[in-house]
C-alpha cells in the first residue's frame, strides 16, 4: 500500500476507534434489523399478507427502501416466504426458483419427475397443503410481458398465494399497459418515498449505534435537520451525505459535524406521494371534475387536454389554465387505472380503460 494511503488508512482507524466505532456505519448494505419509519406502508402490507390478499405493489424511487423492505417482511413475517432478487428473463425459470425452495423428493429425483410450467401450479399446492405462501419478486419493473401472464396463472393457480412486487414508478404504468388483466388483480398499492425529519434522525442513530457508537455523534442535531432538508429524507441519500460528511470530518482532523458542514452539498427534490393508494371501487365515488372527463371520454374516444378543455368549458381564467387542470386530473386517472394515454403525433391523447368503459357501460 503507498505510504500517504496507509497514513490516511490509519487516520481513519484512529477516528472510528476514538468514536467508539466497529466499521463505518453508512455503507449501503441493507440491515433488515435497521428499518425505520415508513409504518403506514409496513402495516399495509403486513395487512395484505394476513388478509390473504392477492396482489400488492411496492412502488418507489432508486434508494428509497424497496429492498429494504421486502427484507424486514421476509424476516418478520412467520408463513413461507420467497424473495426473488429480480424477474426470470423466461417463465420457465419459475420451475427452477419453486425447486430451489421445495426441492424433490427421492422417488420424484429418480423417476425423473421434475415439474414443468403446466403442472407447477399442481407441484407447489401439493408441497403447500393449503398453506399460505407469500412471494415477493423485487426489480419487477424489468418483467416482461410473458413473465408477467405467468406470474398472473401462478397467482390464480396456487391456493393461498399471495405476491409483493417491488419496483421503480414505472412499474405502475408498465404493468397497466402490458398486462390489463393483470392489472385488475392489484389490490394495494404502496408507495415509498422519503422519511420523516424525527425518521432520518433515528436512521442515523440506529447506523451509529449499531456499530457500537452512541446516539447521533458525531453529528449534532443542527446538522441532522440540514441533512435532512439536503436530501429531503431519502434513505439512501441519507447514508451518502453521512458517509462524505464522516470522510470530510476524518481528513479535516474533526471529531464534530455541524450545521455549516453540510452548506455546500446539493439539495435533492421529490414529489410527495401518498403513501397508500387503494383502487377506485365505484365510479360514483370520483370527485366531480374527474368524472365529468370521464363522460367525456366515454362520448368521444382518443381526446387531447385541448379538445377536453374545448369541450368541458368551465370558469377557468384561460385555456392555458383549464389544460393544466385537466392535465392534472388525468394524470390522476391514469394513476388510478382509470383512463390511459397515447402519444399520437406531437399531442398525447386520452382514453378509458377497457376496465372503466365497462363499469361505466354497466353503471
Ligand atoms: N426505511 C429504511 N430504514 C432504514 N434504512 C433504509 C430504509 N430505507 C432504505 N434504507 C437504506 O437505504 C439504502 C437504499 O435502500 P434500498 O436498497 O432498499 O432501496 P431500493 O428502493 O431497493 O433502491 P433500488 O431501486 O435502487 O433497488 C439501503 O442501504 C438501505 O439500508
Ligand atoms: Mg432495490
Amino acid at each position: 500500500m503507498p505510504s500517504d494511503l496507509k497514513e490516511q488508512e490509519s487516520k481513519r482507524e484512529k477516528w472510528f476507534s476514538e468514536s467508539g466505532w466497529k466499521g463505518n456505519p453508512f455503507t449501503l448494505c441493507i440491515n433488515s434489523g435497521i428499518f425505520v419509519g415508513y409504518e403506514a406502508q409496513i402495516n399495509a402490507a403486513m395487512r395484505h399478507i394476513s388478509e390473504r390478499h392477492k396482489i400488492a405493489l411496492i412502488t418507489g424511487p432508486t434508494g428509497a427502501g424497496k429492498t429494504s423492505m421486502m427484507k424486514w417482511i421476509e424476516a418478520n413475517n412467520s408463513i413461507k416466504t420467497l424473495y426473488i432478487m429480480k424477474p426470470p428473463a423466461k417463465p420457465e425459470e419459475f420451475i427452477q426458483i419453486f425447486l430451489d425452495y421445495f426441492s424433490l423428493n427421492f422417488f420424484e429425483k429418480i423417476l425423473g419427475r421434475k415439474p414443468n410450467l403446466y403442472n407447477l401450479d399442481a407441484f407447489v399446492n401439493g408441497r403447500l397443503k393449503g398453506k399460505q405462501v407469500l412471494i415477493m419478486l423485487d426489480e419487477s419493473h424489468e418483467t416482461n410481458k410473458e413473465v408477467l401472464e405467468w406470474l398472473r396463472v401462478i397467482v390464480d393457480q396456487i391456493d393461498n398465494v399471495s405476491l409483493i412486487l417491488a419496483g421503480l414508478p414505472a412499474l405502475e404504468d408498465k404493468i397497466r399497459h402490458t398486462l390489463e388483466t393483470f392489472d385488475q388483480r392489484i389490490t394495494s398499492r404502496i408507495k415509498l418515498a422519503a422519511l420523516s425529519e424525527p425518521e432520518t434522525l433515528e436512521l442515523i442513530k440506529k447506523r451509529i449505534e449499531s456499530e457500537g457508537g452512541s446516539g447521533i455523534k458525531p453529528f449534532t442535531d443542527d446538522a441532522i435537520r440540514e441533512i435532512f432538508r439536503k436530501t429531503g429524507g431519502f434513505p439512501r441519500e441519507i447514508l451518502k451525505l453521512c458517509d462524505r460528511l464522516v470522510n470530510d470530518a476524518i481528513e479535516n482532523g474533526k471529531n464534530s459535524i455541524d450545521e455549516k458542514d453540510i452548506g455546500g452539498y446539493r439539495e435533492i427534490k421529490e414529489e410527495p406521494v401518498a403513501a397508500v393508494q387503494q383502487p377506485v371501487q365505484s365510479l360514483s365515488d370520483l370527485p366531480q371534475k374527474q368524472k365529468k372527463i370521464l363522460d367525456a371520454l366515454l362520448q368521444k374516444t382518443w381526446l387531447t387536454p385541448s379538445d377536453l378543455a374545448e369541450q368541458l368549458g368551465g370558469d377557468y381564467k384561460s385555456k392555458e389554465h383549464a389544460i393544466r387542470s385537466i392535465n392534472n386530473i388525468l394524470k390522476r386517472l391514469m394513476d388510478e387505472g382509470l383512463a390511459q394515454r397515447e402519444s399520437r403525433g406531437k399531442a398525447f391523447m386520452y382514453s378509458l380503460t377497457p376496465k372503466t368503459k365497462t363499469l361505466m357501460v354497466e353503471s
